[in-house]
């Protein structure tokens, strides 16, 4: 039996308190579910900043009645360090996922972006530790590895940020290397590489690249590529994310203190997705014909990102169960229901 059935095994036979901030938000509503699933209690705290009530309806709608009565939600925000105290009474397990994410929002508006995911995440923090949690686990970013030219990218080897969201990100991983030094509070961090699934958002313009351009096939619309289409990311299905989540809140002592990289170790070009979601919606009965629409680059992006997953996958067992071409056949579906739901509302 692999590391993650063990642990989740063992926590059904021992549940636990959960906080899990961002809860509304994407990744937040998936390790949401899942908790419910196996038998755990969750407090989620959320300001709706950028998540949404549709994403708790959804998974009220998917655990049963008995599971979704072990999740206490608090509308509130974490830069009120009352609220975040409030949150962690009585904790267990801390799921840090609340930030305002995206790159080009944080150029856009860096003020904002510093006080969700600095500030806010001092709150949680100093929570947190007060509180005497068994763990904190938080979301990190592969924005951290900025300019380094290194590929695959190793935990150890950073280079300069190269936008606002990713000094935040960085200055979230060094708070947790201070606070293991001076209180020996061990936390960990996990810098996700392009999550992608069901729930997240196709709207507005800091829509990650997957949920957009899935809307925009389906509707039929042009897709945009910035830059020539060879820029490459390793995308990272959300239940691999949710995995390491787990793994990272059951971890032993001496793994924590770390930060791991959550990927899959591939490395796909923006090309190379735009075809693989267009076959999906072609197995799907959905044909796109349009080509790409090529723009300039985009300022702050990195051209190419890809994991080594070595270090998560020794300290920590975690072994992804889906790539990228599995986790599209379970995500564009997603979106073809959403997307049918949308029409028959607008009838
Ligand atoms: N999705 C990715 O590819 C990716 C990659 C790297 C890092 N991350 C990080 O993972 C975490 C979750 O990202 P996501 O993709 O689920 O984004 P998301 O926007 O769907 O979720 C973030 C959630 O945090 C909430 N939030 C924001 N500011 C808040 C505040 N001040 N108080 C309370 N709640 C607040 C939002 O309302 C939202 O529900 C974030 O920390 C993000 O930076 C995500």
């Amino acid at each position: 039996m692999n590391a993650f059935l063990i642990r989740r095994n063992h926590l059904r036979e021992n549940p636990k308190v959960w906080l899990v901030t961002g809860v509304a938000g994407f990744i937040g509503s998936h390790l949401l579910q899942w908790l419910l699933e196996n038998g755990q209690s969750v407090v989620g705290l959320d300001n709706y900043a950028t998540g949404h009530p549709k994403n708790l309806a959804e998974v009220r709608n998917l655990v049963e009645p008995m599971q979704w009565k072990n999740f206490l939600f608090i509308e509130g925000d974490i830069c009120d360090l009352q609220t975040c105290k409030d949150a962690v009474n009585g904790v267990d397990h801390v799921l840090h996922q609340a930030a305002l994410g995206s790159v080009p929002r944080s150029l856009a508006d860096p003020i904002n972006t510093h006080n969700a995911n600095i500030n806010g995440f001092l709150n949680v923090l100093v929570a947190a530790q007060e509180e005497g949690v068994s763990s904190f686990t938080y979301a990190a970013s592969s924005s951290t590895y900025g300019d380094h030219p290194a590929l695959p990218k190793v935990e150890d080897q950073i280079g300069q940020p190269l936008s606002p969201y990713a000094v935040t990100k960085l200055v979230n991983e060094q708070y947790a290397a201070v606070f293991a030094r001076s209180y020996k509070f061990n936390c960990i961090g996990l810098r996700y590489f392009n999550v992608f699934g069901p729930r997240q958002d196709p709207n507005g313009p800091y829509a990650a690249v997957i949920p957009k351009w899935t809307d925009a096939m389906l509707a039929d619309n042009p897709v945009n590529i910035y830059g020539d289409g060879e820029t490459s990311r390793d995308f990272c299905f959300v239940a691999n994310a949710v995995q390491a989540n787990i793994l990272a809140a059951t971890a032993e002592e001496s793994c924590k203190n770390e930060v791991y990289n959550v990927a899959i170790g591939d490395c796909t070009s923006l090309i190379e997705l735009f075809n693989g979601i267009a076959s999906v919606l072609a197995i799907n009965g959905i044909h796109y014909k349009q080509k790409p629409v090529y723009n300039d680059f985009r300022a702050g992006d990195v051209r190419h990102s890809q994991a080594d997953t070595s270090k998560i996958s020794r300290c920590l067992g975690y072994k992804p169960s889906h790539n990228i071409f599995t986790g599209l056949a379970v995500a564009v579906p997603w979106y073809m229901a959403r997307h049918s739901q949308r029409l028959v509302v607008a009838l």
